[in-house]
């Protein structure tokens, strides 16, 4: 069991981490929430504790004896700080000690991740901008606000990220703490997910079971390590990632004209995304009806390999990345269908996945093997998808020059 501190800030989206700090338990972590005093004007102790399970530990006078401040950032496999207010931000990055969160900040030698939620000005301000810059470059992950509305009838910038999203990152921290280097700053990266649809008329289509989760977790682990993202996401219903520029798409074609328009500039694309590979070749424009002369034949054509083309454009130096979902049959292993492929496509890396009922698609676990253009195997063990998609920039960083 791992032991998590849950560090909130004095601002309204509080109420959001509520729902974290029940994320981080149903996860099986100890979690001790310290709120600071302004946090627990927006949601009282006994919400936290209750959530938690332990007494909440808000100020340096209480159980003195105990000397709270260092125990517990001793004692931490990770720091969590959600929502990180400007204020908040402002004293970690100078090292001030005011109150216990932010002695526990001092004391503290595990990962910390940062949460940010303020307004669009706030975040912006030169002061921030620089107190946000130092704790990076000191090694703590501050994840980028979401974008949408605000607390009053504003919208932009500085929305807290979603829980699930810094859950997910959490977990990710605490099986591997160096997960999340901001060694992507200054790259444009582009990630597909999700699976197509093509249109049979205008009820029906031709699709599959992808849910979206790798590529979203390939993304937003992009966006932790500081790349700018640009997601083209196929029939997701999951929040967009924080700070990541979310393209919707429904097609192949549509997909694929994101995915190259957004891979003009780009250092690396990863087609997370489950494709088509063929389409109708004439959607019916009204509603197929049953009729006397039995089922329709439908015919199909083949969709564009978007990979295969961007590898034929691809920029110098960039990295491209594919995905292939297989299952062995009596020719050839999964492995062997992967290195296959790679060959096929011409990509850099491909992520193979062995798929079948119950496994990688919609679940929030996958396990996959890394393959590389130059022979290359690594293989990821079965764990959350922000596992895996760390592994795949940790590769990625790795190419680019
Ligand atoms: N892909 C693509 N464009 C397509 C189909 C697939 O860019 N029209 C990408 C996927 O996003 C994925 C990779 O290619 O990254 C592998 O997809 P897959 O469907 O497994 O490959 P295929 O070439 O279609 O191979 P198969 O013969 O197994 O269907």
């Amino acid at each position: 069991m791992s032991r998590v501190v849950l560090g909130v800030g004095g601002g309204i989206a509080a109420y959001k981490c509520a729902d974290l700090l029940r994320k981080l338990v149903e996860a099986g972590h100890d979690v001790t929430v310290v709120p600071t005093a302004s946090a627990l004007r927006f949601v009282g102790a006994p919400t936290w504790a209750a959530l938690s399970r332990h007494p909440v530990a808000a100020d340096v006078w209480t159980e003195v004896d105990e000397v709270p401040h260092v125990r517990l950032g001793r004692r931490a496999d990770l720091l969590v700080v959600a929502p990180a207010t400007a204020d908040l931000l402002a004293r970690a990055a100078h090292g001030l000690a005011d109150d216990l969160l932010t002695n526990t900040l001092l004391t503290a030698r595990c990962p910390v991740l940062f949460a940010p939620a303020m307004h669009t000005e706030m975040w912006a301000h030169p002061a921030t901008v620089a107190n946000v810059a130092t704790l990076r470059a000191r090694g703590s992950v501050v994840l980028e606000p979401a974008s949408g509305r605000l607390t009053g009838a504003d919208t932009g910038k500085g929305r807290l990220a979603e829980p699930v999203e810094i859950a997910q990152l959490a977990e990710l921290l605490l099986r591997r703490p160096s997960a999340l280097p901001f060694d992507l700053a200054g790259r444009h990266v582009v990630v597909s997910a999700g699976g197509t649809r093509e249109p049979l008329d205008p009820v029906r289509f031709l699709g599959n079971a992808s849910s979206g989760k790798q590529g979203y977790a390939v993304a937003a682990v992009a966006a932790a390590r500081g790349a700018r993202v640009t997601l083209a996401a196929a029939n997701v219903e999951l929040p967009d990632p924080a700070g990541v520029d979310v393209v919707r798409v429904g097609t192949a074609a549509e997909l694929r004209d994101a995915v190259r328009k957004a891979a003009e500039d780009a250092d690396a694309v990863v087609m997370a995304a489950a494709v088509a590979d063929f389409r109708p070749v004439d959607p019916a424009l009204h509603k197929i009806k049953k009729s006397d002369s039995g089922p329709p034949t439908i015919l199909l054509e083949q969709t564009p390999d978007v990979l295969a083309e961007l590898v034929a454009t691809r920029r110098d130096g960039q990295v491209l990345v594919g995905f292939a979902a297989e299952t062995g049959d009596t020719g050839a292993t999964v492995l062997e269908h992967g290195r296959a492929k790679l060959a096929r496509k011409g990509a850099d890396l491909l992520v193979v996945n062995a798929v079948g009922p119950g496994r990688a698609f919609g679940q929030a676990d996958n396990a996959g093997v890394l393959l590389g253009a130059d022979g290359s195997e690594q293989v990821v063990e079965f764990g959350p998808k922000a596992v895996l998609a760390a592994a795949i920039w940790d590769a990625v960083a790795a190419r680019l020059v």
